[in-house]
């Protein structure tokens, strides 16, 4: 009996607005809209293989070559939904196999960790998804599509493209409405780029879903948040997005990072996603932009203490004569810049910040954090040719 597969890749986004929230919790429905970054597949991606054929007896899913269950109701929704959408084409074309019947190999791999932090679950699932709306050949758009890889992961309907997207939440009961949206594309503004601090690769404490539904439930400030700052916030967003406009985006960006997690303090008992290594990047970023009387760069911290610090590219040598000093001992800097980029950097520093500086450097910092992962705006998922199915057995490779 034929085995058919399919394959892509899907990238990480980063909030630059954030998520936090649900109106409904098994549709996975946000209290508010949310505008993220899609991040380079080159430095994180996750590429997710799918198989089906009539003589496959159950569903079945490998992440980084370990079976892990398929039973959780997320995954279940999304399955459901898309073998919803194939049956539809099928009903209307009596020559196509009956896939929709079928049961699925799922074979995924992250090229970054998984569950630390660096948003796994959005390209897991946005992979997941778009690896079998390829599979059953479904005209589904984007938009369409991401409403199903909602259902996986809120946070994954983002990672269904590339450049800047917003989340729009919606107000219809069933989600039709709640889905991902281009704001612009990675050309609309190439330029910028995102250092992340790995600060802790372990598995985090509060998982988001858990951590935004007790903000809910006991956080007064989380009220304020999604009624009077975050819509406003939203369209100011999208304009400075639009208008390539680093200022407004970045003070919008640390602002809204800095409201999410105050949220995440006033629960009750409190959430504490940001550590001290955070917090001291925090002020580090504020002292460079403050040292430059420009702003250079930007923060934000999802529900962990790894910081995402964005900028432009025009700013680089600026922006690292700091970082790369603080985090130099750090490892990650060869991926992307040479000895003599590394040099020059230090020279920065040594020739104009530091006759200049008027604030003490933590030289500890470097010790609280792991890594660093030099990345930039990138595409929405890719089609590829590289199989992680074997095609004669329907196993993995
Ligand atoms: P993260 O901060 O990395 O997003 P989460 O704990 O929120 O961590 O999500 C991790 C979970 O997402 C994993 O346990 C798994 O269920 C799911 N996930 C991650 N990567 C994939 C993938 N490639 N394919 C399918 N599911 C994935
Ligand atoms: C802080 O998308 O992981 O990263 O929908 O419950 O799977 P679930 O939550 P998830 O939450 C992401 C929260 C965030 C902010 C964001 O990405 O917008």
């Amino acid at each position: 009996m034929s085995i058919y597969t399919a394959s892509t890749t899907a990238p990480v986004n980063i909030a630059t607005l954030k998520y936090w929230g649900k109106r409904d919790k098994t549709l996975n429905l946000p209290t508010n809209s949310s505008i993220s970054v899609t991040l380079a597949q080159e430095d994180l991606r996750t590429l997710t293989s799918v198989a089906t054929s009539e003589s496959f007896t159950e569903d079945q899913l490998w992440l980084n070559g370990q079976p892990e269950s398929l039973q959780g109701e997320r995954t279940q929704h999304c399955l459901q939904d898309l073998r919803n959408l194939r049956s539809r084409i099928e009903a209307q074309d009596s020559s196509l196999p009956r896939m929709s019947q079928w049961k699925l190999h799922i074979v995924s791999e992250n090229n970054f960790p998984t569950a630390a932090g660096l948003a796994s679950s959005a390209a897991g699932f946005a992979a997941l998804v778009m690896a079998i709306a390829k599979l059953y050949q479904l005209p589904d758009s984007h938009s369409e599509i991401s409403k199903i890889a909602r259902k996986g992961s809120g946070s994954a309907c983002r990672s269904l493209f590339g450049g800047y997207v917003a989340w729009e939440m919606g107000s219809e009961p069933d989600g039709s409405d709640s889905k991902a949206v281009e704001v612009a594309p990675q050309s609309h503004w190439p330029e910028m780029k995102a250092a992340i601090l790995v600060v802790s690769a372990d598995r985090k404490d509060t998982p988001s879903t858990s951590g935004m539904q007790h903000t809910v439930a006991t956080s007064d400030l989380f009220q304020e948040r999604i009624r009077n700052v975050v819509p406003k916030r939203f369209e100011e967003m999208k304009q400075a997005i639009q208008d390539r406009d680093f200022t407004r985006f970045a003070e919008l960006t640390m602002r809204d990072s800095n409201s999410f997690h105050a949220t995440c303090l006033d629960s009750f008992p409190p959430i504490f996603y940001m550590n001290d290594t955070s917090r001291k990047i925090v002020k580090l970023c504020h002292q460079i932009n403050a040292f430059y009387d420009e702003t250079i760069v930007a923060y934000t911290f999802d529900a962990g203490p790894n910081a995402v610090l964005y900028y432009l590219q025009e700013n680089e040598a600026k922006l690292m004569a700091f970082v790369h000093h603080v985090f130099q001992k750090n490892s990650g800097w060869d991926t992307k810049f040479s000895q003599n980029d590394l040099e020059k950097f230090s020279e920065v520093f040594k020739t104009r910040v530091a006759p200049e500086v008027a604030f003490e450097f933590d030289e500890e910092l470097y010790k609280g954090v792991s890594r660093v992962i030099l990345t930039q705006v990138g595409p929405g998922p890719q089609d590829t040719t590289e199989c992680l199915i074997n095609k004669s057995t329907g196993y993995p490779n």
